[in-house]
């Protein structure tokens, strides 16, 4: 399995997700079996602007390979400019958001607007491919359309043609349309056509992946190269482990409570690393509130990572909780995913 010349062991990959996948989580997934991470939607502009925070947000290191950079942005011009900055920072593979549904500010459009503004997305798409090393893989991320018209549909196919024909390697689709946002289902049917009508191009699936079953059923259902997970990923870097499990017929287990707080305990460190220890406690919070679900008391644990601001509080939810070890527990069928994309998608925190 390759994205241009980057070479995976599995087909499956940490989504970007804005406010979540940061190197801390990229790391924390990595070390149980992740090949391969996405960050979150940088915004173009922001990346020109440099700085120091911004320069403590993008740092990758030896451990955080492969490892795509997206960017997302208007105009060709700073988009390309945002794109060399990446790749020479080291990043891997340049992926360009064309998919989230963000907000159109001050007229700028961008993400999943390109999906009916297809001459700006080319125009994009071009500019970033003549910056970029011959050899630097470049991908895209899209859904599957802007809205359920006809025109919208043959809109996604424009941009893949020519994606394919400036020598892009990989796209990635979530089988929601851009006007759904996280409304009702992911249509996986749509990436069934999409590798139907592309066989010999690499086409990483997104959409409704929450556990490890759902991606290995993803992967057959659709026969997409490779899965995105996403929201399934939060607070479940176990999730990579697990797929791969179940794709050589293994059964899988919950992650004991010692193997939690290992996580928990590396998560945090990590965080703080890049973020300090306040942002890293804003942060970590809502991810406490994503592993909580593995604990056997679960609804308990969740409301005690809910009050954690420091370093101090989440040490003392992790002596109540995880000093005792215990098998852990598969979320609740029930525990439905309220996390959603907000429309700042793209504004990494300052730290
Ligand atoms: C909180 C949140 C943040 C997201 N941020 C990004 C992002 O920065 N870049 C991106 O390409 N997709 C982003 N997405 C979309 C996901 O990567 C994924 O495509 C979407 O959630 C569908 O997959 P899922 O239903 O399996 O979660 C985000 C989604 C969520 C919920």
């Amino acid at each position: 399995m390759r994205i241009g010349i980057i070479e995976l062991n599995a087909p499956f990959c940490q989504a970007g997700l804005a406010g979540y996948s940061d190197r801390a989580m990229r790391l924390v997934a990595r070390r149980r079996g992740c090949p391969y991470a996405v960050t979150e939607a940088l915004l173009d502009v922001i990346l020109l602007s440099g700085g120091q925070g911004l320069k403590k947000s993008i740092d990758i290191n030896d451990e955080d390979h492969p490892v795509a950079g997206q960017i997302i942005g208007s105009e060709p011009q700073t988009m390309s400019r945002a794109a060399r900055i990446l790749e020479q920072h080291g990043y891997d593979v340049i992926d360009l958001n064309f998919a989230c549904p963000v907000k159109k500010i001050k007229n700028k459009a961008r993400g999943g607007h390109m999906l009916r503004d297809v001459e700006r997305g080319i125009a994009i798409m071009r500019a970033v491919r003549s910056v970029l090393k011959p050899q630097t893989p470049i991908t895209l991320s899209l859904r599957r359309s802007f809205d359920d018209s006809s025109e919208s549909r043959d809109m996604l196919y424009q941009i893949l043609d020519e994606a394919w024909q400036l020598g892009f390697s990989a796209a990635r689709v979530h089988g929601r349309t851009v006007e759904q946002k996280y409304t009702g289902q992911a249509d996986w049917s749509s990436l069934i056509g999409l590798k139907r009508q592309y066989p010999d191009r690499i086409i990483l699936g997104s959409g409704d992946v929450f556990n490890a079953e759902d991606a290995v059923r993803m992967k057959r259902q659709t026969g997409v190269d490779l899965v995105w997970i996403a929201r399934g990923a939060i607070g479940n870097p176990w999730i990579f482990r697990d797929a791969i499990r179940l794709m050589q017929g293994k059964t899988i287990q919950p992650p004991t409570v010692h193997e939690q707080r290992d996580a928990l305990v590396e998560h945090f460190d990590l965080a703080m690393q890049i973020h300090g220890e306040s942002i890293a406690g804003r942060r970590m919070r809502k991810m406490g509130i994503k592993y909580a679900r593995f604990h056997p008391h679960a609804a308990e644990v969740k409301k005690d990572f809910i009050q954690v601001s420091s370093l101090t509080d989440w040490t003392s939810v992790l002596q109540r909780w995880y000093d005792t070890d215990a098998p852990g527990v598969w979320p609740a069928p029930d525990a439905a995913d309220e996390t959603r994309e907000d429309s700042a998608c793209a504004i990494p925190e300052p730290s």
